[in-house]
């Protein structure tokens, strides 16, 4: 398959128990909010000019374009009964519904599973970050990691950070030298595998979401200098 292949938006009909799923996921996400939620994300950076020694999963793994046929292993956990874990699916595949480009997957070389996925955009695609919302737009020379998922069989093996280190450093065949991804303060899973994979704090992200999040307001700060947080070990 030729790369132009590989990067296109992958369009698949899910089954239409699948997309009910999705769609209940998501409301009942939305109800969860209640009239005003508010949420603190750390935004994380990475500097592709440093050296950086990547980290090793404790299995085999390889990096390669998403492509459609990745998504029915990928979010076969839509029998979940867990409800967090089915919003987290229900998120991933709206995203690819709205036409989410430039997603890549770490395989497990055993077997040739997809393991971990992650969308790597760079400032031409500042368009759909915008339609997305809860961005600061791409500068020339930066990139940004969103949506990072690991199936839950295939969780505390170090897949993330090995993954997201290698996925960042394919955001130089676009020219970018700083990669950054966003974490919510309290997800401490990813944060651990962001900073393993040479990530730190530097932005810090509010937002605030009234009426069952019909009203989201968002506000970005960067992290003084000085900061323990920039250095902060989680
Ligand atoms: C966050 C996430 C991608 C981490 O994936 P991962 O491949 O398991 O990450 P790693 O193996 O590098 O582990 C990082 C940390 O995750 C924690 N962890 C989370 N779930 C775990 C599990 N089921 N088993 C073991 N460790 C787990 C561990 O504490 C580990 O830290 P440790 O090595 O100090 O114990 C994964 O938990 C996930 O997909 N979560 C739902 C979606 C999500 O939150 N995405 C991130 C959006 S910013």
């Amino acid at each position: 398959m030729t790369v132009q292949e590989t990067q296109m938006p992958v369009n698949v009909a899910p089954a239409i128990g699948s997309r009910f799923g999705n769609f209940t996921a998501r409301v009942g996400g939305r109800l969860r909010l209640g009239l005003c939620a508010k949420f603190r994300r750390y935004g994380l950076s990475r500097d592709l000019t440093l050296f950086f020694e990547n980290p090793v999963a404790k299995i085999p793994i390889a990096i390669r374009p998403l492509q459609s046929r990745d998504l029915a292993s990928l979010f076969a956990s839509n029998s979940a009964s867990d409800s967090a874990e089915r919003l987290e699916i229900a998120w991933r595949r709206a995203f690819v519904d709205k036409g989410a480009r430039g997603g890549f997957v770490a395989v497990d070389s055993r077997n040739d599973l997809p393991c971990y996925v992650q969308w790597l955009f760079g400032a031409q695609d500042n368009e759909f970050i915008r339609n997305l919302g809860g961005f600061p737009a791409l500068q020339p020379g930066q990139a940004l990691l969103e949506n990072a998922y690991t199936p839950p069989a295939y969780r505390g093996l170090g897949i993330m950070s090995a993954a997201m280190a290698l996925i960042a450093e394919r955001a130089i065949d676009f020219g970018a030298r700083e990669v950054q991804t966003f974490v919510d303060e309290h997800n401490i899973a990813s944060l651990k595998g962001c900073q393993r994979a040479g990530f730190y704090p530097r932005l810090l992200h509010d937002r605030t979401r009234l009426c069952f999040g019909l009203i989201t307001r968002d506000s970005f700060g960067r992290l003084p200098d000085d900061d323990p947080r920039q250095s902060k070990k989680f």
